[in-house]
């Protein structure tokens, strides 16, 4: 095969949908944990699911990873229907649970050589790869049982599970709950990691940062139905708010000659004047990038930069976009 015809090839099977969700319900009595959600997602994707708590993550996860059954509606993992293939599927998964699920009176080394020969890795190999990741995620050499273990350090612990067999489809939920800004860092970047090696990971998450900054694409789910999907880009233009720039200005200047030359920038939204402690100030809403932005500002609106006293940004998020969306906050 030419190497032309190799590329093309890759290139359609990256396209290709690897999950399959249809109409899936799920409902315990009258919650309709998941009402109707078909979704698709493409082979080497990172696609997340963010929605505040409740919204019907963690029970979408359990009918994908074949724990539970769906009320009604099918999805398909690489073909597979998670209604009667569970067991080819439960070959090629990896699952970081948010209910964290170790062996309490295991080490760590064990828990994760335990889920290794489990899926038929030799001794030699589970121990080297249980040494790395617990490495990678700072939680190596600990002799005491996994029980004494801190709730970010068990979390950790139940990635590295998770991981430990290279899954070719990963489901992490909720994968840095409870973890220090550190520690949070670390999974991260992880996770940017194991997407340059073409796996496939679905994101349950209510962090918005977190969507925004590992996935390719975003679903937003509410109440058990997504109301939104695209890439964090297209979701922040579609539904999200302007950005916001807040400038306060020393004394001497006129803000009405600023406000004019504002008027005349097309991607200015609006400008308006507001008191904050006796400071000019004034909030600026506009679309587009935050450098560009300042570039124009430069170039002959604020010709001094001694003038400006302070400057403040709020930037367009996924949260403007859930809230838009829902009219209300995702952690309220
Ligand atoms: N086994 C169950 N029996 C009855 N109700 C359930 C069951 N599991 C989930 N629910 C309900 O289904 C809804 C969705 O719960 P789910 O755990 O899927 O939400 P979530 O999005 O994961 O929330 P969180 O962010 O808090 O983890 C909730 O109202 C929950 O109380
Ligand atoms: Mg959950």
């Amino acid at each position: 095969m030419s190497k032309t015809s190799l590329r093309k090839e890759f290139q359609i099977n990256k396209d290709s949908t690897i999950i399959d969700i249809q109409n899936v319900k799920k409902y315990f009595k009258d919650v309709k944990a998941v009402d109707g959600v078909s979704l698709k997602v493409k082979k080497g994707e990172l696609f997340s699911i963010l929605g505040p708590n409740g919204a019907g993550k963690t029970t979408l996860v359990r009918i994908l990873t074949t724990i539970l059954t769906p009320t009604s509606g099918n999805a398909y993992i690489k073909g597979h229907s998670v209604k009667s293939e569970k067991s080819e599927i439960v070959r090629f998964i990896g699952v970081c649970p948010q209910e964290i699920v170790i062996y309490d009176i295991l080490r760590a080394e064990e828990n994760v050589e335990f889920v290794a020969h489990m899926h038929g890795i030799s001794n030699k190999e589970a121990k080297e790869k249980a040494n790395i990741l617990l490495e990678k995620f700072g939680i190596a050499g600990r002799k005491t049982w996994s029980k004494n273990f801190s709730g970010g350090m068990k979390r950790r612990l139940n990635l590295v599970m998770a991981l430990v067999f290279d899954p070719e489809i990963l489901f992490l939920d909720e994968p840095t709950a409870g973890l220090d800004p550190q520690a949070r860092r670390l999974v991260w970047d992880y996770i940017r990691e194991l997407k340059n090696k073409d796996i496939t990971i679905i994101l349950m998450t209510h962090d918005m940062v977190e969507a925004d900054s590992l996935s390719d694409r975003v679903a937003i789910i509410d109440r058990g139905k997504i109301i939104a999907q695209g890439t964090p880009t297209e979701l922040k233009e579609k539904h999200g708010s302007d950005n916001v720039l807040e400038i306060s200005f020393i004394e001497q200047i006129d803000l009405n000659i600023v406000k004019n030359s504002l008027g005349k920038i097309p991607f200015v939204t609006n400008s308006k004047e507001i008191n904050k402690k006796g400071r000019k100030t004034l909030l600026i809403s506009f679309k587009g990038g935050l450098k560009e932005f300042i570039h124009i500002l430069q170039s002959g609106i604020i010709n001094n930069i001694d003038e400006v006293e302070n400057m403040k940004f709020r930037q367009n998020s996924l949260e403007d976009v859930f809230l838009n969306l829902t009219g209300k906050r995702l952690r309220d």
